[in-house]
């Protein structure tokens, strides 16, 4: 295959590669294990897919013009990628995050041009959510806001580009999908696409076991706001994963797999290998794909989450 010659870095999002796992999977040998690789997208993660598809569809019923300034309050990798697309096709972007996120976090928004805005530290990620909305109330012509966890373009983007895409790759076999919850549009979309296959294929929903985690991007439903877009009936099977796991699981990924990926990455494939273990000891044989959202080195200065439980 020869190398894409592209317009625009717009065009370098989605077909991921599926990277089989052989030594963290070595307890599973005839069940294959498939890591999808967001983090090979251009803004290093599974949400440029997302972020990418709400400025395209608001773009094109005229929500967002080029007039208007997109607003939201992420400081993770939606705002990177709200960046990044805000560089390539002339929108400007503001963030609201928290005052005390990580010097890298703002300046990894600043590097693109995206104008940030702090919010208390002390109300969090909610009180930047308040922030903007009181941004957007106060001057409603001037703003997109794309809401990503109320926003069907979320979903949708997994539903045209990461399930379609698992299915071209391996549809043939394909028997279990594993992904975590953040909106849930990865698992919305993506679950969605690959249950219109003929076959049954069985996606697992993950989230962290406790309300107080470390596994940044991932929610905890039970004691969250649920997002709009989120239907607890779409999942065919849930699964908990602690911290500490995920965390474990990361390390081992780099180390064993040259897999450099974020915690909530290593809690993914913790719960893809609980399966394939399963399918191995049934002798039911099977092949599971997980998702991997982003790059480990995004962790190296956290925001709130240290190894050893020092908020
Ligand atoms: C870092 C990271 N990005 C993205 C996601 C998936 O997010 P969403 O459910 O919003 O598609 C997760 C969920 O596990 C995550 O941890």
């Amino acid at each position: 295959m020869g190398a894409p010659r592209i317009e625009s870095v717009v065009d370098a999002v989605g077909r991921t590669p599926l990277v089989r796992l052989r030594r963290v999977a070595s307890k599973a040998p005839d069940v294959p294990v498939y890591a999808k690789l967001e983090f090979a997208n251009p803004g290093g993660s599974v949400k440029d897919r997302a972020a990418l598809r709400m400025i395209q569809d608001a773009f094109a019923d005229g929500r967002l013009t080029s007039a208007k300034t997109l607003i939201d309050s992420t400081s993770g990798n939606t705002g990177v990628a709200y960046s990044i697309f805000g560089a390539a096709l002339g929108i400007k972007v503001r963030l609201v995050m928290p005052s005390n996120v990580s010097k890298a976090r703002k300046d990894i928004a600043r590097s693109f041009g995206t104008q940030v805005i702090f919010s208390d530290p002390l109300e969090g990620s909610d009180g930047a959510i308040r922030h903007v909305r009181a941004l957007v109330a106060a001057d409603p012509g001037r703003y997109f806001y794309p809401d990503q966890y109320a926003n069907p373009s979320n979903p949708l983007a997994h539903y045209d580009g990461t399930g379609a895409e698992i299915l071209e790759a391996i549809g043939d076999k394909i028997t279990h999908f594993v992904a975590g919850l953040g909106t849930s549009g990865t698992m919305m979309g993506t679950a969605r696409r690959l249950h219109e296959h003929p076959r049954r294929i069985c996606c697992v929903a993950v989230q962290p076991d406790q309300a107080m985690h470390g596994l940044e991007g991932m929610k905890h439903m039970a004691s969250s706001l649920v997002p709009p877009i989120y239907d607890p009936s779409v999942p065919d099977r849930e699964m908990t994963v602690s911290t500490e796991d995920g965390w474990d699981m990361a390390e081992r990924l780099a180390r064993e797999e040259g897999i450099h990926a974020g915690h909530s990455s290593g809690a993914n494939v913790v719960a893809a290998l609980r399966v394939a273990e399963e399918l191995q000891r049934n002798g039911e044989g099977g092949c599971v794909v997980v998702i991997i959202c982003d790059r480990g080195d995004r962790y190296f200065a956290p925001m709130k989450w240290e190894r050893r439980y020092i908020w």
